[in-house]
């Protein structure tokens, strides 16, 4: 398996990523189409790390600022992270975080922060496997399928100073 930069070309493979991936467990919108746009002119290849092992992309993730502020430069959030559901349980997942971490400090990035759903257990542990810690939650943050979820907010110090 290799971690690369995403290239306009991977978009339908990873829109198809998108699709077989989302579940209510991690996402608050509804199921995007198989063909769907993936990038766009504010969500560009270059903020996307992809897995791909033998010409076959297995996951993705995205790294980006969270703001456009000059004052939020040196943050960076994890805003997408999907694997396929049949190459789940390798290690793909924290290579594709590893790597988001690693694209940020060398942006210069001192912290990297994301936000998960309080009920995505899969996701927390990785996150915390990856030394990303909770800095707060935001109670009922969203209303899925009937029930309140809360929103967990995490991050990971990128520098020793
Ligand atoms: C969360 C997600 C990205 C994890 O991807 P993954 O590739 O399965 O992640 P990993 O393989 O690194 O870790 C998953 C598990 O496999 C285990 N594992 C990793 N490599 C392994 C190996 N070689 N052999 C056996 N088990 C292994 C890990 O220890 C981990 O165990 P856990 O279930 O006890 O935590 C994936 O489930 C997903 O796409 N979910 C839907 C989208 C989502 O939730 N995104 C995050 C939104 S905030």
């Amino acid at each position: 398996m290799q971690i690369r930069v995403a290239r306009l070309e991977d978009g339908p493979e990873l829109a198809r990523i998108d699709h077989a991936a989302w579940s209510w467990l991690s996402d608050v919108v509804p199921q995007p189409a198989e063909d769907a746009e993936f990038f766009g002119e504010r969500c560009p290849p270059e903020e996307f790390r992809v897995a791909e092992a033998a010409g076959v992309l297995l996951g993705y993730v995205r790294q980006a600022p969270p703001t456009p502020l000059a004052s939020n430069q040196h943050v960076r959030q994890i805003r997408g992270l999907a694997v396929s559901p049949d190459a789940r349980g390798r290690g793909v997942g924290q290579a594709l975080v590893e790597a988001a971490c690693a694209a940020a400090r060398a942006e210069g990035a001192r912290r990297i922060t994301l936000r998960v759903l309080a009920h995505n257990t899969p996701a927390r542990r990785l996150y915390g496997r990856c030394g990303f810690q909770v800095d707060g939650v935001s109670p009922e943050e969203f209303r899925i399928n009937g029930a309140y979820v809360d929103d967990v907010w995490m991050s990971r110090r990128l520098t020793t100073d």
